[in-house]
């Protein structure tokens, strides 16, 4: 198929929507993106990004210069000129573990009392089955009688850090719809990328977004759960992770062994799976072990640093990374906000460093830590070095270095980075995660 230039209106320019805007701009269709947080828009108007996401600036920059990309405050304006419109406002999650669809119903609200003439309505964001129904009713409420649309669920599979590979060479592209019509303009919008596409209805396509970040979130807890039983019968994670992945059934990703999963997604997808499982008389008890392993995995990992100095009172920790992932500023679900939490808590004073994720850890931490900006500043007179993102200047910093810095050798290691053999070999007091 030829490539069809789609008019396209992106709502939402977070870590989601601003990558699909752009992208979608960068495989050929003309991108107008909006965001009702107005601080948001002015910087990219002025290629300053909201987000940090590799590569994903010299992409804006060159959309924008192209004339396929531009950024508005007004939906109305996006709305009106477009023939698409991808929603991909935050959908957090609530105590009780149900989604807030709030952003994406008064958006779909704004969209329908917008819309001149037949519209595309693709929901980008994750969302609770069912939620392609509710937006249908909403707009069909809130539309003149005699416009036509239709909606469709298209969820997103990107990783923060590789969010720009992962949508332009994605391994498949999901689309849930209920018409020939919308089908016909959703292949001409994707058929520039090469990946399978998985044709169905919306109910479907919803699922498999939840269904596939809690199959990721279960391999996590999995390896993490072997990993603590591996210190106590004295076998490798890592050897044990590498034996499995080579059977092609079980594969080798998601099988890292470490201090938990964070991110705006997994926990937040395995939350709203479970209350949507008990909302249809199921009670996902696998899920809800898998939740419950992530956040033990967090206290052990305390207890393990407690153990190492006997008392934490008054001990000074230099902790290098706090983004709940490498290659990302997002510290959303960081399990290194509860770990630090927890320390601090037991009289810890923390010293901390992150290459990228500084300005979004003090809006977490405020004044509770020290903010350092390289490893070896945050190291010096620390009585404890604790690892907590693998960060890949982590794996290449100086260790002879580290140690003379270092008030004692002990070396907490949340990301198994390092070597345990190596390490003591270097003289290294070290511990990790699920080896010896
Ligand atoms: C969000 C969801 O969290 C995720 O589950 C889903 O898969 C994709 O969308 P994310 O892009 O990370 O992910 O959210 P966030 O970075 O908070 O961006 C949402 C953007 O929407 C923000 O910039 C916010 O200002 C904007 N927004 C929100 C609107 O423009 N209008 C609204 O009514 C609400
Ligand atoms: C995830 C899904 O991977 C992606 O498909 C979906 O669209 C959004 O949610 P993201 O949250 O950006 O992506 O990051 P991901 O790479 O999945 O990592 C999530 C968390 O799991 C991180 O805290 C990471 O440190 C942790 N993790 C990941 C492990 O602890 N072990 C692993 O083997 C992999």
């Amino acid at each position: 198929m030829k490539l069809k230039r789609i008019k396209i209106c992106v709502i939402g320019t977070g870590y989601v929507g601003l990558v699909v805007g752009t992208c979608l701009a960068e495989i050929g269709h003309q991108v107008i993106c909006f965001d009702n947080n107005k601080e948001k828009i002015k910087k990219l108007q002025n290629n300053i990004m909201p987000i940090y996401e590799p590569g994903l600036d010299k992409l804006v920059i060159k959309n924008k210069q192209a004339g396929r990309l531009s950024f508005f405050t007004e939906i109305k304006q996006g709305v009106e000129n477009s023939d698409v419109i991808f929603v991909a406002v935050h959908t957090p999650t609530q105590k009780s573990g149900e989604t807030d669809l709030s952003y994406v119903e008064s958006v779909s609200k704004e969209i329908a009392k917008t819309m001149n003439s037949y519209k595309v309505i693709v929901s980008k964001s994750t969302m609770p089955v069912e939620t392609g129904k509710k937006i249908k009713e909403i707009i069909k409420a809130y539309s003149s009688q005699n416009v036509d649309f239709d909606v469709v669920s298209n969820p997103e599979f990107l990783k923060e850090g590789t969010a720009v590979k992962d949508f332009l060479y994605p391994e498949r592209i999901v689309i849930g719809l209920e018409s020939s019509k919308a089908e016909k303009i959703m292949r001409q919008i994707y058929c520039p990328i090469k990946a399978p596409i998985i044709v169905t209805n919306i109910e479907t396509a919803e699922m498999i977004k939840h269904a596939s970040n809690a199959f990721l979130a279960t391999k996590i807890s999995f390896i993490n759960a072997i990993a603590n039983i591996c210190e106590r019968v004295g076998a490798d994670v890592e050897e044990i992770a590498q034996a499995m992945g080579l059977d092609q059934r079980i594969g080798r990703s998601f099988l890292k062994a470490g201090i938990g999963f964070g991110g705006s997604c997994l926990s937040k997808d395995v939350d709203a799976f479970v209350h949507i499982f008990a909302k249809n008389g199921y009670n996902f008890k696998l899920l809800k072990t898998i939740r419950q392993i992530n956040q033990v995995q967090k206290e052990n990992f305390v207890k393990k640093v407690k153990d190492k100095l006997q008392n934490l009172k008054g001990k000074n920790l230099a902790i290098l990374g706090l983004a709940f992932k490498p290659n990302t500023d997002d510290m959303r679900n960081a399990p290194s906000i509860d770990i630090i939490n927890m320390l601090i808590k037991q009289g810890a004073i923390i010293k901390a460093y992150d290459p990228i994720a500084k300005e979004s850890a003090k809006q977490v931490f405020k004044h509770k830590i020290t903010y350092c900006s390289n490893i070896y500043e945050t190291v010096q007179n620390a009585d404890a070095l604790i690892i907590l993102t693998e960060w890949d200047e982590f794996k290449d910093m100086d260790l002879k270095k580290i140690k003379k810095l270092l008030k004692s050798s002990k070396i907490i290691d949340g990301r198994n980075i390092f070597n345990p053999k190596k390490m003591r070999k270097l003289g290294f007091n070290y511990s990790c995660i699920g080896r010896n």
